[in-house]
């Protein structure tokens, strides 16, 4: 029978972030890092140059930054803030915004909302960054949290994504986990996720230019998983680094996770 009051996944998300994913246990540890971030040191490195990369495709824009969901401001998004005078936080979840609040200081423009009705003026901000997030929205509503984004830039500016790509093989075998029940072992059944495939984003970026450049080979929970030896991680993420520099095309349409740079026309 279903629930007198079905929560919505905009609710339930919320829920978990201010109850669970944004604060910390006895152990200090919040459940995002718990549940996703758990890592491997031999992966570390890889990491680093993760958190480079949006500040990277950002690169020569300076001004307004808006970054939605920006959850507990991990390295990548101080990283991405540095070049700009004001950086706008908007998140569902005010666990979220009081950690911002303390890791950004008066630099930040805090605000409670959704991506879905982006509290942002029209052509407001220079660029906007979006890590981790839109998977987490309804598949039917994330073209919306899209044309808020872009709607929120100046001609020319600049939207950077951070997605799962669901055609890339790890993905594959996720799923093939999932039907098994793999997935609520890892504990990662926590939120909703969905990811549209990358020619989505044509679609979805309307009149805008796309580049889909690879991010991540693959999430801690996925490491854990496929690569439980210590020597095997060292070497496969040795070689991911190098391979995503080569061989950037072709990564991007392996790797479980892209960035994905809109670019808004003049
Ligand atoms: C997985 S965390 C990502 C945090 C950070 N951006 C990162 O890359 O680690 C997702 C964040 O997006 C927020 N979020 C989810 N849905 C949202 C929505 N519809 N509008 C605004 N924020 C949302 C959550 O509250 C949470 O803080």
């Amino acid at each position: 029978m279903p629930a007198a009051h079905p929560q919505s996944v905009e609710e339930r998300t919320r829920a978990f972030y201010d109850n669970e994913g944004w604060v910390a246990g006895d152990d200090g540890v919040t459940g995002e890092d718990a549940y996703f971030r758990n890592t491997a040191p031999e992966r570390a490195a890889y990491d680093e140059k993760c958190d480079r990369k949006a500040r990277d495709l950002l690169s020569g824009f300076s001004g307004e930054l808006l970054i939605a969901g920006p959850g507990d401001f991990p390295k990548s998004h101080a990283l991405a803030s540095e070049p700009f005078d004001a950086v706008h936080c908007v998140d569902i979840s005010e666990q979220s915004l009081s950690i911002c609040r303390r890791r950004l200081g008066d630099k930040g423009r805090y605000k409670c909302g959704s991506l879905l009705d982006l509290p942002a003026a029209n052509e407001s901000v220079d660029a906007a960054l979006c890590a981790h997030v839109l998977f987490h929205i309804d598949k039917d509503d994330q073209a919306r949290a899209v044309s808020e984004l872009i709607r929120a830039v100046k001609p020319s500016g600049r939207v950077v994504f951070v997605y799962m790509n669901p055609n890339a093989p790890l993905m594959l075998i996720q799923r093939f986990l999932k039907f098994f029940g793999v997935h609520k072992m890892l504990k990662a059944d926590k939120l909703y996720c969905f990811a549209h495939p990358p020619r989505w984003w044509e679609t979805a970026a309307k009149g805008c230019a796309v580049t889909i450049h690879p991010y991540n080979i693959m999430s801690r929970n996925q490491t854990r998983a496929l690569l439980p030896i210590p020597a095997l991680r060292r070497r496969v993420f040795s070689w991911a680094s190098k391979y995503e520099d080569r061989n950037p095309r072709m990564a991007a349409r392996l790797w479980s996770y892209i960035a994905v740079e809109i670019n808004k026309p003049a």
